[in-house]
């Protein structure tokens, strides 16, 4: 899909005269970009309060143990400080609830499950111990220096292959079964004639790294609590903050009009959330809890490393008869979080009879993980990606043949037909703009010059979700439409796709639509996580526009003078900023009209919607697509340098290409991250993040990302809702650091199994 029609916009939106709707696909800018780019937009961190406070946080330097003693008397005597918190004077919270029933994209979910200074156990370095509020942050910071925090020290487990004993597998994440078998695995590894390979494939820890820390700003009134927080849930925030405090959630309003990034991070509800709420009410003051990017490391989530062994086997002519895709994770003491790699991935992503994906979990003293990106299907494919790339290297065989000749047809893993996949046109219209055809077999065969060059390739897949939402609309004299939703945009642009969504609903220009999200307020809307609200908000808006509809038919049509009059709803249509006789437009009342002679200030409408289950449960819903890539590699110096990528993504209706390019762009560019540079590491006798800044974690560059060509598909889902749209924000990282991996053993005959190929595995 071109953007070449972007110029048509402008120059249509600048004669100014003609009534311009049918905005859903069309690349238009972001509504909020002129905000963003004059600072206007405010962030959680820029609510500012009379009397602020400003708190900071004090954390374990050690990994597990007790705290004996906690001296805050030079802290509590320095400049500014207002109050001290810890274990040994922190006000009950009461616990949220959680466990594998809660879902946390609708009902929100602490990111850990132990409540923050609830005693005075250490699980992991970095754990809160304490917390202080003073009149300036400087104070507050200098004040949290001088806190003296004595330990009585165990022996952490910090290494997995220690905890290995204690190896459990969890039935479930967040619902859905974890671990799967169909058919007979051992069998058809067993069986004579069969091509065989089985390896093991690692990832490393990898931390959320948005541009904007995770912030809160909290303050009561009277019993009625108002947090700015950097989230990905308002409704998730606030059902978490009203069940911690005891209070009714109508008592709690969450804001957060624009999140900097969370890729996952802000998708829970941390610590210092519930902590910068209980110091505002402890002190009576507004407090401001902001992480630093240090604390960022330990306090709001992370991807846990993988250690991922797959076995394939297949006939020679390429078919899979076996797979086997298990999976090794810690996570922490104080939560269970599961990165399911097969689940979402071997599970469903060919065609094949014997398949087990194994899931096991170990508990080690290292701060809670999280969703990061794509969980699951992110590390996941890098393993079984990278194992179809060398099942195609055994069987001598071209690696995007492989993938063709076992497509999946249907889901195999739920024996379910898809609701919609393109994939086959994924890899084709992919490998055409990429010149896969031209590609030399043999690994180490193609140069430019002195350099090695590598082409690879490999499957991208993701869930397609929703849920539950709902959205107001509100049609004022002016004509103008004003939505509104208790949804988030992470950046990924939810503002814009959301008010063209309404004003092709509504027959409004986009200029005449005013979105508004991030107020948990309004009418609620799930967790932006799982790449679900593009396709759960747009059905709510617009059956909140055929809601307005009939409000707006009914007053027209009691009207005897209007050219409506006697109309039912269904006869009448909203087109160019009017209600309209369906069979004759030219007939008909604008909004204004509407408005000003029924004489009512406004009229809205709402709606709130739910998948339709006996629908939706009979299909498989999934995006999918193809990730084509060119490594080049300096032989003497074997740093690996992305020169060209093709994504085909497959995601159902594409609501804005501009938008949805952006957001493959991002997966891809963060996917190069994950496959050559990003690796938390910790020090291995603290337990403590040793690469906790951007100068020891690095992310990509512009210099390390090459131009990302986008191709979609752009075939709307006929099953997920009206608009047939499935979510891009997570699909674009997937399969990415697989392809990047089997460029570089095209180039170098070097299969790198442990992520990140850095150049000392390369010497
Ligand atoms: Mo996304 S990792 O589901 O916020």
């Amino acid at each position: 899909m071109s953007l070449n029609t972007v110029d048509e916009i402008s120059s249509s939106a600048a004669t100014g005269s003609t009534v311009r709707t049918g905005s859903v696909g069309k690349p238009i800018e972001r509504v909020d970009g002129r905000r963003k780019i004059t600072g206007t937009a405010t962030y959680a961190a820029e609510f500012r309060q009379d009397r602020l406070a400003h708190a900071f946080l004090v954390q374990s330097t050690i990994a597990k143990g007790r705290i004996a003693a906690i001296d805050t008397a030079a802290a509590r005597r320095a400049p500014g400080v207002i109050a001290v918190l810890s274990h040994l004077n922190m006000p009950q919270l009461k616990k949220p609830p959680g466990g594998p029933k809660a879902n946390p994209l609708q009902s929100g979910k602490t990111g850990e499950d132990r409540l923050p200074f609830s005693d005075d156990v250490i699980h992991y370095a970095g754990q809160h111990v304490a917390l202080v509020v003073a009149d300036t942050l400087e104070h507050a910071r200098h004040a949290a220096s001088l806190i003296k925090v004595r330990y009585q020290e165990e022996q952490p487990v910090l290494d997995v292959a220690e905890a290995l004993s204690t190896a459990y597998s969890p039935k479930a994440s967040f619902g859905r079964p974890l671990q799967h078998t169909r058919g007979n695995v051992e069998a058809a590894l067993a069986a004579p004639g069969v091509v065989k390979i089985e390896q093991t494939y690692t990832t490393p820890v990898l931390t959320n790294n948005p541009m904007e820390p995770s912030a809160t700003v909290a303050h009561w009134n009277g019993d009625r609590l108002i947090v700015a927080d950097a989230t990905q849930a308002v409704i998730g925030t606030r059902a978490v903050l009203a069940t911690a405090f005891g209070i009714p959630k109508e008592n709690v309003r969450v804001l957060c009009p624009y999140t900097g990034g969370g890729f996952g991070c802000k998708g829970f509800q941390w610590p210092h959330t519930l902590l910068a709420a209980m110091a505002a009410k402890v002190t009576r003051r507004p407090v401001q809890l902001n992480l630093t990017r240090q604390q960022m490391f330990t306090s709001v989530g992370h991807r846990p490393p993988t250690i991922q062994t797959i076995a394939l086997a297949a006939e020679k002519n390429g078919k899979l008869t076996a797979i086997r895709h298990h999976t090794l994770q810690p996570t922490s003491p104080t939560t269970e979080f599961i990165e399911p790699c097969g689940l979402t991935t071997s599970k469903l992503l060919y065609a094949c009879d014997n398949v087990t994906i194994p899931h096991e979990l170990v508990r080690v003293n290292i701060a809670p993980p999280t969703p990061m990106r794509a969980p699951g299907d992110c590390p996941g494919t890098f393993a079984i990606e990278s194992a179809m790339d060398e099942l195609a290297y055994a069987l001598g065989m071209d690696p995007l043949e492989l993938r063709l000749r076992n497509h999946a047809d249907q889901d195999g893993g739920e024996n379910k037909p898809w609701s919609s996949k393109h994939l086959k046109e994924c890899y084709q219209r992919g490998a055409d703009k990429f010149g896969w055809s031209k590609r030399h077999p043999k690994p180490g065969a193609t140069k430019d010059g002195d350099l090695l060059v590598g082409w690879g390739m490999a499957t991208a897949i993701y869930p397609g979700n929703r849920r539950p939402a709902s959205a107001r609309i509100r049609i004022s004299p002016d004509g103008r439409a004003l939505v509104q939703a208790a949804t988030q945009d992470l950046g990924t642009g939810s503002y814009t796709i959301f008010t063209q969504v309404a004003a092709d609903a509504l027959g409004l220009p986009v200029e005449r639509v005013t979105f508004e999200l991030g107020d948990s307020d309004f009418p609620e809307a799930p967790t932006s996580g799982g790449s679900n609200s593009a396709a759960s908000v747009s059905e709510a808006i617009l059956q909140a526009a055929a809601a307005l509809k009939s409000k707006l038919a009914d007053v027209a049509a009691s009207d005897p003078e209007s050219p409506l009059a006697g109309l039912r709803p269904e006869q009448m249509t909203m087109t160019d900023g009017r209600l309209a006789v369906a069979s004759n437009p030219s007939r008909g009342l604008t909004y204004s009209e509407l408005l000003s002679r029924s004489r009512r200030p406004a009229i809205e409408a709402e709606a709130q919607v739910k998948p339709e289950d006996e629908k939706t449960k009979k299909y498989s819903i999934h995006s999918f697509g193809a990730q084509f890539c060119e490594v080049k590699i300096d032989p003497l110096l074997p740093r690996v340098q992305v020169t060209r990528w093709v994504s085909a993504i497959d995601v159902g209706r594409v609501l804005n290409p501009r938008l949805s390019r952006s957001q493959v762009m991002g997966g891809v560019t963060m996917g190069i991250g994950m496959a050559l540079m990003e690796h938390t590491v910790y020090d291995p006798r603290t337990g403590r993040p040793v690469t906790d800044n951007f100068a020891d974690y690095a992310i990509p560059v512009n210099a390390d990302v090459p131009v990302v060509e986008v191709e979609f598909t752009d075939h709307p889902d006929p099953v997920i809702n009206t608009l047939g749209c499935r979510g891009v924000g997570e699909i674009g990282i997937t399969g990415v650091a697989a392809a990047i991996a089997n460029a570089v053993y095209h180039a170098t005959g070097k299969r790198v199994r442990e992520l990140p190929i850095t150049l000392d595995k390369l010497l």
